[in-house]
């Protein structure tokens, strides 16, 4: 099937994103070169909707199947049942060169931008990798005129483009990470553990350029942390993963105050800052996020929270 450009016009009313009757296995070792090979599943029937603007957060312990949901949705795996739809779109339906397409409009920032920014790269070669994955020819001049725009946009400046990651630190890393994701103007972002492996002042940094970029481009994200503070400030919703189930869903702030499934409550009660009825602690990520002071980010990505 071919992907279409999506009507603009008809975004609003469109679901960016919506995973029905989701299941994934992986294939285990066969044990004997004749044997039949034997499946783990690790999701079973996870379903929801992601409208553009919007923040969804997935928690969940680990190995509940968090970055198995993100592969399945970034269609780097191909579902046992179910659908993922990208703008109405069923992605794993969709021809090789449609697929390529369909990516322009959802990008991935991992966990650890050391090691997902190769290190024998310029920055301008990182930054604009998506572009040239989408096979699109680009003049050198317009490649460096866009990574530059990007750059930009999560603070870092120009002459930057000619260094190489090791000259950046890990919160400078993570920008260029997701500057990268921003090259091809993608309306889906999907960020599993963005801020984990960074120190948390920094963190924070990280946490406000994410909720800037989302109000000025209107991104839809779907966000996989253990830190149910940084779910609770960027997400409208919050799905609870157990053992590759959906057990619990809901507002963060209403589902952390009162989690009803034990798989929720042992996560709330690992996490100290949102211990419901505790309003000073609760103040941590809110202080954390206000107090943001870098003068490598422009006016514009001030602080939201006060
Ligand atoms: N390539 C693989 N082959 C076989 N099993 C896998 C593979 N990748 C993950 N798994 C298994 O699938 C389950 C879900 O893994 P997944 O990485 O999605 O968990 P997660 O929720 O992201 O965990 P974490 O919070 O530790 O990152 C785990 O039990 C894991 O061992
Ligand atoms: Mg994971």
């Amino acid at each position: 099937m071919a992907w279409h450009a999506p009507n603009l016009d008809r975004l609003p009313e469109l679901p960016l994103l919506q995973a029905q009757g989701l299941g994934f296995s992986y294939p285990l070792h066969r044990r004997w070169p004749w044997s039949v090979p034997e499946q783990r599943a690790v999701l079973h029937d996870v379903s929801f909707t992601l409208h553009t603007g919007r923040s969804l957060g997935i928690v969940g312990a680990s190995g509940s199947g968090k970055s198995t949901l993100a592969r399945l949705v970034m269609a780097l795996l191909q579902p046992a049942t179910g659908s993922v739809r990208l703008l109405g779109r069923t992605l794993h339906t969709l021809a090789p060169s449609a697929l390529r397409q369909a990516r322009r409009n959802m990008q991935m920032v991992f966990q650890d931008p050391y090691s997902s920014l190769d290190p024998r790269q310029r920055i301008e070669r990182i930054v604009t990798e998506p572009l040239r994955a989408l096979g699109q020819a680009i003049h050198p001049t317009a490649q460096r005129e866009q990574a530059a725009q990007v750059l930009a946009q999560v603070g870092l400046r120009s002459s930057d483009l000619d260094k190489y990651p090791h000259q950046f630190s890990g919160g400078q890393r993570q920008r260029i990470a997701i500057a990268r994701a921003l090259i091809t103007q993608p309306l889906l972002i999907v960020a599993d553990e963005p801020v984990s492996a960074l120190d948390v002042s920094v963190q924070a940094q990280v946490l406000n350029l994410l909720i800037d970029l989302q109000q000025q481009h209107g991104l839809g994200y779907l966000l996989i942390s253990h830190d149910l503070a940084v779910v609770q400030h960027l997400c409208d919703e919050v799905l609870v993963l157990d053992q590759g189930r959906v057990v619990e869903r809901g507002a963060p702030q209403a589902l952390f105050s009162d989690p009803r499934h034990p798989c929720t409550q042992a996560l709330v009660q690992a996490v100290p800052q949102i211990d419901p009825g505790r309003a000073r602690r609760r103040q941590t990520l809110r202080q954390r996020i206000a107090n943001t002071g870098d003068e490598n980010l422009p006016a514009h990505h001030r602080p939201l929270v006060g």
